[in-house]
């Protein structure tokens, strides 16, 4: 049993592999948390864990792979999941929320062509189970934008918003998604023009919404920013520094609340651009001030409870 994470050390699942759920997400579902995140090995690009005490996570599924179904739901999304010489394509960054109108596990990510970062789309995916293999929808230019890193948020009236780095990542998009969160309804929101923020996630603490993002270097670790705003296709505020001037060596994937304690934690990736398999983790606990202000603290060690 483990009960003490080490930061940017490899962590394993219950089986002693090591974690691949890189640039991920986590959702809880009734009782569960499933996290979902990157898995470059072998025919993989994302496979899921569980874990009910979110310190010991069992692999469950590698949800979407070269070989994964395929449907097209639109006229124009492009399906393929390998390039037209059978190599791999690359998918960053998938997140996955549950739509209770529909009963579908929805799966949002960034694909490229697997050479460079020219495509700049995104794509979805969905799966009637939470660790089933996920229909490939395709991948698509949100009304023609440029997409690169990007997030999922979904508010407490289960309005969901995709975000997405756009026009060669100067600015982030905020688009509110349809009812099925299968496709894009609107763009919402243009944020913070030419500041080239990358890897955004949101999370909601007394009534206001946080926004953290990187700066864009690469792989390269940099000083993280948040913003704040009251609604989130409302106004968002400039953007403040947080951490330290490379976030303590980290890059945000996504924020998680937990269920019982509301406990909020601040989950990212410490990439390594030499060899990307070796990327770890690094799990912070974010806090708040009187005034709302966010702190986070490096700590060597994590219990995510
Ligand atoms: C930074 C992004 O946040 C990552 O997801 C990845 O796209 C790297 N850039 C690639 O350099």
């Amino acid at each position: 049993m483990i009960n003490k994470l080490i930061n940017g050390d490899i962590w394993k699942d219950t089986c002693g592999n090591t974690i691949h759920a890189h640039g991920g997400h986590i959702l809880f579902f009734q009782g569960v948390y499933y996290w979902y995140g990157e898995n470059r090995t072998g025919n993989r690009y994302v496979s899921v864990y569980s874990s009910t005490d979110l310190m010991n996570w069992d692999f469950r599924n590698d949800v979407l792979t070269t070989e994964s179904k395929t449907e097209k739901y639109r006229v124009k999304t492009d399906t393929s999941l390998v390039t037209d010489d059978g190599s791999k394509i690359n998918i960053e960054r998938p997140k996955v929320i549950y739509n209770e109108k529909t009963k579908k596990f929805v799966m949002w990510m960034h694909v490229e062509n697997g050479r460079d970062y020219s495509l700049a789309a995104c794509a979805v995916a969905v799966s009637d189970t939470p660790c089933g293999q996920f229909t490939y929808l395709g991948s698509f230019n949100p009304f023609g934008y440029m997409s690169r890193d990007c997030t999922l948020f979904v508010d407490d009236d289960k309005t969901a918003y995709f975000i997405s780095a756009s026009r060669e990542n100067a600015d982030l998009h905020m688009y509110r998604l349809t009812d099925d969160y299968l496709n894009v309804d609107s763009l919402v929101n243009n944020l913070w023009q030419g500041e080239y923020r990358e890897a955004p996630a949101v999370v909601k603490h007394n009534d206001k919404y946080y926004m953290f993002s990187s700066y864009c270097t690469g792989w390269a670790p940099n000083q993280c920013k948040y913003a704040v705003a009251d609604k989130m296709d409302g106004r968002w505020s400039v953007l403040t520094e947080i951490g330290d001037e490379t976030t303590y060596r980290t890059q945000p994937a996504f924020f998680l609340t937990v269920e019982d304690s509301g406990n909020i934690y601040y989950f990212s990736d410490r990439w390594n651009g030499k060899d990307y398999n070796d990327s770890r983790y690094v799990v912070l606990p974010l806090e708040f001030d009187d005034e709302g202000k966010p702190i986070l603290e490096y700590k060597d060690e994590v219990e995510i409870r």
